[in-house]
C-alpha cells in the first residue's frame, strides 16, 4: 500500500505539522510506502488557464514539482491532507495546487479518459476559533477536488479542530488524535 500525508501549512513546528508527524509515525510501517511532503516545500506555479492546451489534452504544460503531486494522486491508495484555516479556507498556496488539477477534471468531465480506482482520503482542518461556518469553504473546495481523483469524502470521517491557534497548541488534543488514527483501522 501506497500513501501521502500533505501538509498545506506554512508554520514550522506548527499544528499541522504536528498532526502530519503523528499520522506517520503511526502509520509508516503498515504501508509499503508512505510519504509526508509540505506543499510549501514544493515550486509549484499557478494555473495560467491555458485552455487552448489543458482543454484540448487534459494535461497542464507547466513543468515544475506538481508532477510529483500528480503521480501521488493518481496512484496512492490513502492520502491525508492538513490544512490550517486561512480567512475561513485553506492557504493560498494550497489553493495554486488544487487549480493545477483542472487538467484532471478536464480529462475526467470532458475528454472522459480518466479511469482512476476508488482510493481513500482523509481531512483534517485546524481553525483557531470556533466560527459555526468555519470548515464550509474548505469542506467544499476539497469534496469537489477529491472528486477528481475519484478520492473518497467522507465528512464524518474527517477531523475539525477549533479553538487552535498557538503553536502545537493542538498537543491539548493529543490522545485523540492517536484515537483518531487507530480508529482508521489502516491494516497493511
Ligand atoms: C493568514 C492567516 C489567516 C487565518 N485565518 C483564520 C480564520 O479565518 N479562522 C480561524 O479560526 N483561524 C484562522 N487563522 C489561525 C490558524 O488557522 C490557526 O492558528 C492554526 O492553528 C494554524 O495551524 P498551523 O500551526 O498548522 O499553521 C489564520 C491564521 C493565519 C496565519
Amino acid at each position: 500500500m501506497k500513501g501521502l500525508i500533505l501538509n498545506f501549512s506554512p508554520r514550522k513546528k506548527g499544528n499541522s505539522e504536528y498532526v502530519a508527524n503523528e499520522i506517520y509515525e503511526s502509520l509508516r510501517t503498515k504501508f509499503y510506502k508512505l510519504e509526508l511532503l509540505n506543499i510549501n516545500d514544493l515550486n509549484i506555479s499557478k494555473c495560467g488557464s491555458c485552455q487552448e492546451y489543458c482543454y484540448k489534452y487534459g494535461i497542464c504544460r507547466i513543468r515544475d514539482d506538481m508532477q510529483v503531486l500528480y503521480k501521488h494522486f493518481e496512484e496512492d491508495d490513502i492520502i491525508f491532507f492538513i490544512t490550517p484555516v486561512y480567512f475561513y479556507h485553506i492557504p493560498g498556496y494550497a489553493k495554486i495546487m488544487i487549480d493545477r488539477c483542472q487538467p484532471y477534471w478536464v480529462k475526467k468531465y470532458l475528454l472522459k479518459n480518466l479511469n482512476l480506482k476508488n482510493r481513500k482520503s482523509f481531512l483534517i482542518c485546524i481553525a483557531a476559533t470556533k466560527g459555526e461556518k468555519l470548515f464550509h469553504g474548505i469542506d467544499l473546495t476539497m469534496k469537489y477536488f477529491f472528486d477528481i481523483f475519484n478520492l473518497s469524502f467522507v465528512k464524518k470521517q474527517n477531523l475539525y479542530f477549533k479553538n487552535v491557534e498557538l503553536k502545537l497548541e493542538i498537543v491539548k488534543f493529543k490522545n485523540f488524535i492517536k484515537y483518531y488514527i487507530d480508529k482508521l483501522n489502516i491494516r497493511r
